[in-house]
């Protein structure tokens, strides 16, 4: 979705903007822009398409002037992807130049308004509505016209405003989108994500709803809406530069890939000391836990499927019922929630707009709401009762895969929290369980170590139209990623099935030479599996298994098997999503796809 950056400082803007840009493509985006306070007035350019072609118009921003300014990559909702509509949007006296992200509910209805006050329309967006209003209701004072226009929008934003009358400082807001503070030496930022200023500082405020600021060269101040002073806690980002470069990859999708063994152990080892799950980070008492009655998870996307893994290991550890939903779908089923229910929130961003809404709508119905969030100081993380933080770094590939494998170790931290707090486990299955957690970052490296494999299997079947991927609890469960995965970044069509449920309708539409996926990774239900591998066999699929080492699949149910090696029952989604990540991302690398950025797709899904 857009990104934002903003800066005011001593160097040149436009190309530190540019730059700033560059870290925020992987959010998706269309066009981008800037602009910029130069010879006491404001300069943009913007462009349809990457930012490759702004550079060019700009000489990567050598010649645009001007040591104060705010850029824009734009995820076209409102009007089509062009010059026009990109932002920054400038008001008709050309006083106010904005950059927004978010949705601006109301725009219509304000469209009129100011049209009928004589204010031209020049962009199909929602945003010009904004940089109107400003004009609209400037009477001098800058902060107060920006009260007046959050009053008066609805929806979301993030907002950076430039004003001509304001030569030493620009402003900034947030609403349900993000935004951060960045805090240098004689120069200031704002940014959709730390990443875009991680270069320059790494002392950052995170806003809140409705913080306004005000950034000039020498220091930053924020605003609550009555225009009081409030005083923000700095935090200090720890994450390495290198962890949102390429470092030599040729894509991220495949350093994050790799970066999963690590991932896992940092989300882990914090976690379990002297043999015993600790999780400090929640406030979730013994007697909490016993007094659950029901669960739900609420996520989308990839942060669902690890939510459909979490059903199967709860209620088999905690023998709490648990329900798993879409975001989208939760927040608008009128959810039947009471005190006793726990609602886990699963989000890598922290910023889905379903997601944050849902989240809000169980808490306004009494639950208490535990997030598994990826970004420190999330919208999602600072709305929750309590927060665990996934210690994956920054990520940056569209296609999500070490935020997914740290979801999950999350996941089963709780369980075996919970179980243990239940007296569900015995002494020794507790340890037991935990030091198979503790394996897991190796056995995830070994199956990395056997790459050759799966690109090998990739050249085999990177021509398919349509692949099926089946399994059986667990296995489903993971077969669901392995489908998003490789339709997302390859766009060939594909569907996950449960096993069982195959006969029941879609056996049609295996044919001669299908590619079926089937995982039969589960002891307890390898043998159903195995017979629905030959079902498919049986119509002439190709099948390709996955299955735990010293396994045997007979001839008659695969044609491929790739192996990852034995752990838990519980745990085997760790390391049998692995192959399916590697198998989609050489089926895209050899179609040509763009893989870090797939068409269509955004990295943080701001809007509804
Ligand atoms: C798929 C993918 C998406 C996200 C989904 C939720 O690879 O990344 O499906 O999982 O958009 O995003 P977050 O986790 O940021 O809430």
């Amino acid at each position: 979705m857009c990104g934002i950056v903003g800066y005011i400082g001593e160097q040149q803007a436009a190309p530190i903007l540019l730059d700033g840009l560059s870290k925020l493509e992987y959010r998706g985006y269309d066009s981008a822009g800037i602009a910029i306070f130069n010879n006491n007035q404001i300069e943009i350019a913007k462009a349809k398409g990457r930012l490759s072609v702004l550079a060019e118009k700009t000489d990567n921003g050598n010649a645009i002037k001007g040591t104060m300014g705010i850029g824009h990559t734009r995820w076209a909702t409102h009007g089509e992807p062009s010059d026009v509509n990109s932002h920054p949007h400038i008001s008709m006296s050309g006083r106010f130049a904005v950059v927004h992200n978010g949705i601006i509910e109301n725009y219509a209805s304000l469209k009129k308004k100011l049209t009928e006050r004589g204010f031209e329309f020049i962009s199909e967006t929602d945003t010009e509505v904004i940089a109107h209003l400003f004009e609209y209701y400037y009477k001098g004072d800058i902060m107060d016209a920006m009260i007046r226009v959050i009053n008066r929008v609805e929806g979301s934003y993030a907002l950076g405003v430039l004003c001509s009358d304001y030569p030493d400082q620009f402003i900034a807001v947030r609403k349900a989108s993000p935004l951060i503070v960045g805090l240098g030496e004689k120069e200031n930022f704002i940014a959709s994500d730390v990443t875009a200023i991680l270069k320059h500082t790494r002392d950052i405020y995170y806003l809140d709803d409705n913080e306004m600021v005000v950034l000039k060269k020498d220091g930053v101040k924020v605003y609550n809406k009555d225009k009081e002073e409030i005083t923000k806690e700095k935090f200090t980002v720890d994450w390495d530069v290198s962890a949102a470069e390429k470092g030599g990859y040729e894509h991220f999708m495949m350093k994050e890939i790799e970066e999963q063994p690590k991932a896992i152990r940092d989300t882990i080892s914090p976690r379990i000391k002297d043999g015993k799950i600790v999780l400090d980070d929640i406030s979730l008492t013994a007697e909490d836990i016993k007094n659950i009655n029901k669960i739900y998870i609420v996520a989308c996307g990839s942060a669902y499927h690890v939510g459909v893994v979490g059903k199967y290991v709860i209620e088999k550890m905690c023998r709490i019922p648990v329900e798993v939903q879409v975001a989208s779908e939760f927040r608008y089923c009128n959810p039947i929630i009471n005190k006793n229910n726990l609602v886990i929130v699963i989000s890598q961003s922290g910023e889905t707009a379903d997601t944050l809404e849902a989240l809000k709508e169980a808490k306004k119905r009494g639950a208490r709401i535990l997030s598994i969030v990826n970004v420190v100081g999330s919208s999602i993380a600072n709305a929750s009762d309590d927060v665990i933080y996934t210690w994956a770094g920054p990520e940056i590939a569209v296609a999500t895969t070490k935020a997914y494998s740290t979801q999950l170790v999350v996941i089963y931290l709780i369980a075996a929290y919970m179980a243990e707090k239940l007296g569900m486990l015995t002494s020794s299955e507790y340890t037991d369980f935990i030091s198979e957690i503790e394996a897991l970052p190796d056995k995830v490296a070994k199956i990395l170590e056997s790459k050759e494999e799966l690109q090998y299997l990739a050249s085999k079947f990177f021509n398919c139209h349509s692949i099926f991927f089946i399994g059986r609890n667990l296995d489903y469960a993971v077969s669901l990623e392995g489908s998003l995965k490789l339709k997302e970044i390859s766009y060939i069509h594909s569907e996950a099935y449960a096993a069982g449920e195959l006969k029941h309708g879609t056996i049609s539409l295996i044919e001669d030479g299908t590619l079926v996926v089937a995982l039969a990774t589960g002891k307890e239900l390898f043998d159903k599996t195995v017979s629905n591998m030959e079902e498919v066999k049986a119509r002439h699929a190709v099948v390709m298994g996955v299955t735990t080492e010293n396994r045997e699949i007979s001839e008659k149910a695969v044609d491929y098997i790739i192996e990852i090696p034995e752990a838990h029952e519980i745990l085997l989604p760790s390391l049998s999503v692995v192959p399916l990540q590697l198998f989609s991302y050489y089926v895209a690398s050899l179609k040509g796809c763009d893989i870090d950025k797939p068409r269509n797709l955004a990295k943080s899904v701001t809007v509804e």
